[in-house]
């Protein structure tokens, strides 16, 4: 197994082994430490079938129904997919899920600990995953302010009234069982303990006990620092990548910007979580 560092702060690309097989009981163990350390995995040259890409996300952690079935195999319909064709066009362009920087489903009250693709198709070009470390963000706060916002909330809803993108359309049954839940600003690890900024523009209803426009005042303010390009890492996808993320400990966006004629197709698996649990720090 080789490891190469992909920024100074998070992200690993491992390479030298084969997903498409169960793995020892140390591997699964190393690789976990991995995942807690790194919070972003990256495995060129997997080019793993539905059932292969199941047996290598549970590695790490138990796998999570999809809430949006229309986009799941039928097959396998804890598989979910992204594609070229899940949104209609406007005005004759790309519209993709998941731009704008988030972290899955933080409406849930235990949100996915971490979620996996699979790249089946790609464009010749764009198409991008973007990460950021929201620890690094978090940890590169002043003092002030991080005593602050350690002590907050928010509300996060299926779709906030204040979201710079619009979600796909959920079925009454659906959007029936969709929750929301107040989300500590500043969540801690459960393996770690580090702490992260946890962030949604698309779902964040204002701050708990805070004035509205305050509160949105400072999701934008933290939002824009933990968006900075110095704590990015851009993945630019092959066929057969297989890439893990930690949802507590980066955000991520998707990017509609490659030739709609050009399909795009990617697996897709989450991975059950447990309730976040605010940042304390040691006195
Ligand atoms: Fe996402």
């Amino acid at each position: 197994m080789k490891i190469t560092q992909l920024t100074p702060t998070f992200g690993a690309q491992i390479s030298n082994i084969d997903l498409s097989v169960p793995v020892t009981k140390e591997l699964k163990e190393e690789l976990n430490k991995l995942f807690a350390e790194h919070a972003v995995l990256v495995f060129p040259g997997q080019p793993l079938s539905p059932p292969q890409f199941i047996q290598a996300a549970e590695i790490f952690g138990v796998l999570m129904e999809q809430q949006i079935k229309k986009f799941t195999l039928p097959e396998y319909p804890i598989v979910g997919y992204n594609s070229t064709k899940d949104l209609p066009r406007v005005n004759g362009k790309l519209q993709v899920r998941g731009e704008n920087y988030h972290t899955d489903h933080s409406n849930d009250l235990e949100p996915p600990m971490a979620t996996s693709l699979v790249a089946v198709q790609i464009p010749s070009s764009g198409g991008d995953t973007q990460f950021v470390d929201t620890r690094k963000a978090f940890d590169d706060l002043d003092a002030d302010l991080k005593e602050t916002i350690i002590k907050l909330k928010s509300l996060h809803v299926h779709q906030s009234s204040r979201s710079p993108r619009s979600f796909a359309k959920l079925s009454n049954e659906e959007m029936a069982k969709i929750p929301q839940t107040l989300q500590p600003l500043v969540i801690e690890h459960p393996v770690n303990k580090r702490p992260a900024l946890y962030l949604n523009t698309g779902r964040m209803e204002g701050i708990e006990g805070m004035e509205i426009e305050a509160a949105y005042s400072l999701i934008d303010k933290l939002y824009k620092h933990a968006t900075q390009p110095k704590y990015e890492y851009r993945h630019k996808w092959q066929v057969g990548d297989l890439v893990i993320w930690d949802n507590r400990a980066v955000m991520h966006q998707a990017n509609a910007d490659y030739d709609p004629e050009e399909y795009r197709y990617l697996y897709r698996v989450m991975l059950k979580g447990n309730r976040l649990n605010s940042y304390r720090p040691a006195l």
